[in-house]
């Protein structure tokens, strides 16, 4: 049986080493269960005297011994029946791998039906149903969390998914897209083929985008640039393009940070943040419902006038 967990080697060792234990168990209970001639006095065990008690050579009394006995006979037993030994399957055939598999099919036949009645309605129209928010929800409790955070406010390099700001289309079907196959950022490292003021100018034009330029002669000579390699990106506004994911530069909402130091980083660095795709990993009802808990969540922020 080939066991994932431990090279076969090892497996070998633990199991001529599990099934020797227990054999030498049995060998200490026999030879010290020999049952001696019961004399009326029994012969003191050496020295050993303490307090005024003495230590006779008496045998395990049988009930006790039988006990042990027992205990290897169970242990041997269980061995046969599950796969303790690593390199015998278990005449059960039980596994952890067989019972998660049979767990996860039982769910599945209970919660799939459930799911997929949903798919026959829009992600609009799901939105609307509390029910299917719940579910919602909970698998984006399960699923979504450890990248954009239980408040869905995200983090750095993670979107803030209730912000009314958004990277790629806010749509139903564009936030259904997003989830299904992913997306990657690509933002290019322009700054390394820069020489001179180059990089500090354009930081000054992009910080200028959302009113906080320090140097407006800088920021004037950054434009020049921007207009020549930035705008085929984030548009001739600085406003971004949903298409591929380009920054809004002019709203001060960053995903990376909108400091002079953090936009160098960009700029010197690049930036690649990628949402994996889920349809292989939760499947399209799955995906679908949290379209829709997503959608819902983020027109209850924009109409609570929250950012
Ligand atoms: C491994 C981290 C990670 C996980 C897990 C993850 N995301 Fe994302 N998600 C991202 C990143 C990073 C982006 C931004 C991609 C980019 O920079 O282009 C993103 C973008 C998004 C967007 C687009 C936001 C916008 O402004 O357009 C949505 C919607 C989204 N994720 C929903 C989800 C949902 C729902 C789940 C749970 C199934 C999920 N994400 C799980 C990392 C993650
Ligand atoms: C090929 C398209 C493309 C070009 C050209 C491009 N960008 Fe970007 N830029 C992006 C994308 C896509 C992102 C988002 C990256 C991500 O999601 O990880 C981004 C992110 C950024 C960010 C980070 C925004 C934030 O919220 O933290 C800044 C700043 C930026 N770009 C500035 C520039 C400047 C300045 C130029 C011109 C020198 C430029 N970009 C050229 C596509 C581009």
């Amino acid at each position: 049986m080939t066991n994932e967990l431990l090279p076969s080697g090892w497996a070998w060792y633990i199991a001529i080493l599990t099934v020797l234990s227990l054999l030498a168990c049995l060998w200490l209970l026999k030879s010290n269960s020999t049952r001696h001639e019961v004399k009326d006095q029994p012969e003191l065990h050496g020295s050993n005297q303490w307090d005024g008690l003495h230590e006779y050579d008496n045998p395990l009394p049988k009930w006790w011994s039988n006990l042990f006995v027992i205990t290897v006979v169970f242990a041997f037993g269980y061995l046969a029946l599950f796969p303790g030994l690593a390199v015998l399957p278990g005449m059960l055939g039980w596994s952890t791998k067989e019972l998660y598999r049979q767990e996860i099919a039982t769910a599945k036949a209970e919660t799939d039906p459930l799911f997929n009645a949903y798919l026959n309605q829009d992600v609009a129209t799901v939105s609307q149903d509390k029910g299917a928010l719940q579910i919602g929800g909970r698998l984006f409790q399960t699923y979504c969390v450890q990248c954009h955070g239980s408040d869905m406010r995200g983090s750095r390099g993670f979107p803030n998914l209730v912000d009314a700001d958004w990277l790629y289309p806010s749509t139903p079907d564009g936030i259904k897209t997003t989830i299904m196959d992913g997306r990657v950022g690509g933002m290019p490292a322009f700054a390394q083929q820069w020489s001179g003021d180059q990089l500090k100018n354009v930081t000054q034009y992009v910080l200028s985008l959302s009113g906080r330029a320090t140097s407006p002669s800088a920021a004037k000579l950054g434009e020049a640039t921007f207009k020549q390699v930035c705008v085929a990106c984030h548009g001739a506004e600085g406003k971004g393009n949903q298409a591929i994911g380009a920054p809004n530069l002019t709203d001060n909402v960053w995903l990376y940070g909108g400091s002079a130091a953090t936009i160098e980083e960009t700029l010197v660095k690049g930036r690649s943040g990628q949402m994996p795709a889920q349809k292989e990993i939760l499947g399209e009802a799955r995906v679908h419902l949290l379209a829709a808990y997503v959608y819902a969540k983020a027109r209850e922020s924009a109409t609570d006038g929250a950012r």
